[in-house]
């Protein structure tokens, strides 16, 4: 076997790295000149004992993805292997019959760092993170062809390319319809993550009214209204966002007179609700992420709060409230102490009822709390 060049540890991170840290940051280990973007690397501690495999990255904060503690005889057929474990993890807790559009591969949590893999329809979208990433994966596209050959996935595309792939293609969540642009939607095209915490609230949804808040191509109100919801109203800043989601209505055939389109900022759309008295039975509250960095945290805590407060003053009598963050840098502790301080700050309670991450095909790690960063808690405001 072909030995790969050895990176030393700076600090002592060998027990982090056996717990299955997948990262390994670039002030902790010394670079050696002519290591190559995406080349195969062992890491040894300061003893010389080799302790993990990555591969390396030469630019951005993270100098090694760790792949295995062990050396890596062939890099493709691990790759090949993760991929097949993974897609196996997804058949078994996704019905991919009523569901074709789902996280194949989520990086670090399915022990393939760097890479996210969406499948919308036979389409699947890859997302690298940085050229470390790129080159080592230079073989996925064959590979995902490969081993999705019964989904089966017929184009592989590149996230940050994807301005070159055109239209509109409709996949199924749970049966229901969705019109996903791959080239210019958010995320990739639809944020997969909440698939299943949509099916909650769409659960509570029956005989009842539902505010949208940050409602993108309107999953939420869908999911609501195909399980009975009496009335809509799905809200965001974006406009071509909001044109989706009336198409998306249309296309699950649900009743357009019972649901309302706001393209507005959200916090000026609830103190507009505030001054006229409305309420709803739910209000659904999934912000994009206030807190990108640590930096923003004190900003970020304050607008969560704020929006906690304003949501809260618009769910009825003993209604439900389900609200989710999406920043990692906002712990489950802290998230959910925002969410009941924000609703007191309303001169009301919050009980909460349920606590929900992302959905099965997003997986963590137990030691890596960096992937664990979608919350979402639905609970009676009192
Ligand atoms: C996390 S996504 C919401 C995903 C959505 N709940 C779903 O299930 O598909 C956040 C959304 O907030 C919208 N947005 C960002 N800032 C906003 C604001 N100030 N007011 C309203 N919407 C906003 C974005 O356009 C984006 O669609």
């Amino acid at each position: 076997m072909h030995r790969p060049p050895v990176l030393t540890l700076r600090k002592a991170l060998s027990r982090t790295l056996r717990q299955g840290h997948p990262w390994i940051y670039r002030e902790a280990i010394v670079e050696r000149r002519g290591v190559l973007p995406g080349q195969v690397v062992a890491v040894a501690d300061r003893q010389g004992r080799e302790v993990a495999f990555g591969y390396f990255d030469a630019a951005g904060p993270i100098a090694v993805r760790v792949l295995d503690l062990t050396p890596i005889a062939d890099a493709t057929s691990l790759v090949r292997e993760r991929l097949r474990t993974a897609l196996a993890a997804r058949r078994k807790r996704l019905d991919l019959t009523t569901t074709n559009a789902f996280r194949w591969v989520h990086g670090e949590g399915d022990r393939l760092p760097g890479i996210h893999v969406d499948v919308y329809a036979d389409v699947a979208c890859v997302r690298f993170d940085g050229e470390g990433s790129r080159a080592f994966y230079r073989e996925l596209p064959a590979l995902l062809r490969e081993c999705g050959r019964d989904l089966p996935v017929r184009e592989v595309i590149d996230r940050e390319l994807r301005a070159r792939h055109g239209g509109e293609i409709e996949v199924l969540e749970h049966g229901a319809r969705f019109l996903v642009d791959l080239a210019r939607g958010q995320k990739g095209g639809l944020f997969l993550d909440q698939r299943e915490n949509r099916l909650a609230v769409a659960r509570r949804a029956a005989g009842k009214s539902l505010l949208n808040l940050f409602g993108y191509s309107g999953g939420f109100a869908i999911q609501a209204a195909r399980a009975g919801a009496t009335r809509t109203d799905t809200v965001d800043i974006a406009g071509p966002a909001l044109a989706t989601a009336r198409r998306n209505f249309e296309r699950n055939g649900l009743a357009l007179d019972r649901a309302g389109f706001h393209a507005k900022d959200a916090f000026a759309f609830l103190e507009g609700a505030i001054a006229r008295g409305q309420t709803w039975d739910i209000v659904v509250s999934d912000p994009p992420s206030f807190a990108p960095s640590k930096h923003s945290l004190t900003a970020a805590r304050r607008s969560y709060l704020r929006l906690h407060r304003l949501a809260a003053q618009v769910v009825g009598r003993s209604g439900l409230l389900a609200a989710a963050s999406c920043s990692s840098h906002v712990t489950r502790a802290e998230f959910l102490t925002l969410v009941r301080t924000g609703v007191e700050l309303a001169g009301r309670r919050f009980l909460l009822e349920s606590y929900a991450g992302a959905g099965p095909d997003h997986p963590t790690l137990p030691v890596f709390p960096e992937g664990d960063y979608l919350k979402f808690a639905l609970g009676n405001v009192e």
